[in-house]
């Protein structure tokens, strides 16, 4: 299968229009070595032609222009685009459904939680029953397969996990199975395995396992200490209390993955202000000690 990162970045990108963090003021000014990233998107596919979308990002329409596999190929009217799957309501993975309102019926792969959501407090459902429509596809919450007509080769297993609903979201202080969601990606051919995950805020035992059974992990990358934001005078919010593992310290995203032995792990969904964004950085060093690779826009994975 082909992994395409479509946007590397969380919510807000890098560097978000509004920020003059240490990370932002730099890369504007190019002072240091790195790339911009877009908001959290990646889109699968086993034969190059049909692509399942992962999120709908608000940089959507940007991220397709940069990625021709994923672009018309016949009729006056077409798109790559076969289904797509979101795995929670958070603007950053959702506004982007709206650019898509020029095509036909969109198969949107989501929980019962995050239709709900998309239905009342961001209710771009019910706005697109007046353009393209969409036909919403319930995805199982215990771990179990499921396929995708017109996505050949692959099995998909999802799961409830715990990171943060929405802010605009009623379950953001009242949690429910569905707000988010991590997903296996399997070929079926092949039997290799994608575990992802941009939003992790505990690792549950489901969690580990899933993560054990992959080949490829792709995880959680958004911020590399608790109080990263609080540090920076940007945010009062520590990054566990928004559902986000950091990387460092007890407990943090390297010392999980350093119990996962066999897979390739890979950080997505990062931050403007962590500094693993700087590629000349302390940080970049521990992460590629420990045999992390921080993803970027247009990276792809082969598997
Ligand atoms: C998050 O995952 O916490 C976000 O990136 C928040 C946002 O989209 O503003
Ligand atoms: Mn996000
Ligand atoms: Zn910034």
């Amino acid at each position: 299968m082909k992994i395409r990162v479509l946007g590397a970045g969380a919510g807000g990108g890098f560097p978000q229009w509004n920020c003059n963090c240490h990370n932002c003021h730099r890369i504007r000014r190019n002072e240091m070595t790195g790339s911009r990233r877009t908001q959290s998107s990646i889109a699968v596919s086993t034969d190059n032609r049909n692509w399942l979308l992962f999120n709908a990002s608000p940089d959507i329409l940007k991220q397709l222009e940069a990625f021709p596999a994923i672009q018309p190929k016949q009729g006056v009217r077409d798109t790559g685009i076969k289904a797509i799957m979101l795995i929670d309501s958070q603007i950053d993975h959702t506004t982007g459904l709206l650019m898509l309102r020029e095509g036909k019926p969109l198969n949107i792969y989501c929980s019962e939680m995050v239709r709900q959501d998309l239905s009342t407090g961001f209710p771009v459902f019910k706005m697109l029953e007046d353009y393209c429509t969409v036909k919403h596809h319930s995805v199982p919450l215990d771990g179990s397969s499921f396929t995708i007509p017109g996505i050949g080769d692959l099995r998909f297993y999802t799961q409830s996990l715990k990171s943060k609903a929405p802010p605009y979201s009623p379950h953001r202080n009242d949690p429910h199975d569905g707000d988010n969601i991590g997903v296996i990606i399997e070929q079926i051919s092949t039997g290799k395995k994608v575990f992802y995950a941009p939003g992790l805020g505990e690792i549950e035992a489901h969690v580990l396992d899933a993560m054990q059974s992959a080949d490829c992990l792709m995880v959680d990358g958004t911020f590399w200490t608790d109080d990263e934001m609080c540090a920076q005078n940007i945010s009062l919010k520590k990054a566990r209390e928004i559902g986000h593992i950091p990387q460092s310290g007890e407990g943090g995203m390297i010392e999980i993955l350093s119990g996962v032995a066999k897979a390739r792990k890979i950080l997505i969904h990062i931050n403007n202000t962590n500094p693993i964004l700087d590629d000349d950085s302390e940080p970049r060093k521990i992460l590629d000690a420990a045999g992390i690779e921080v993803s970027y826009d247009g990276m792809e994975i082969d598997l």
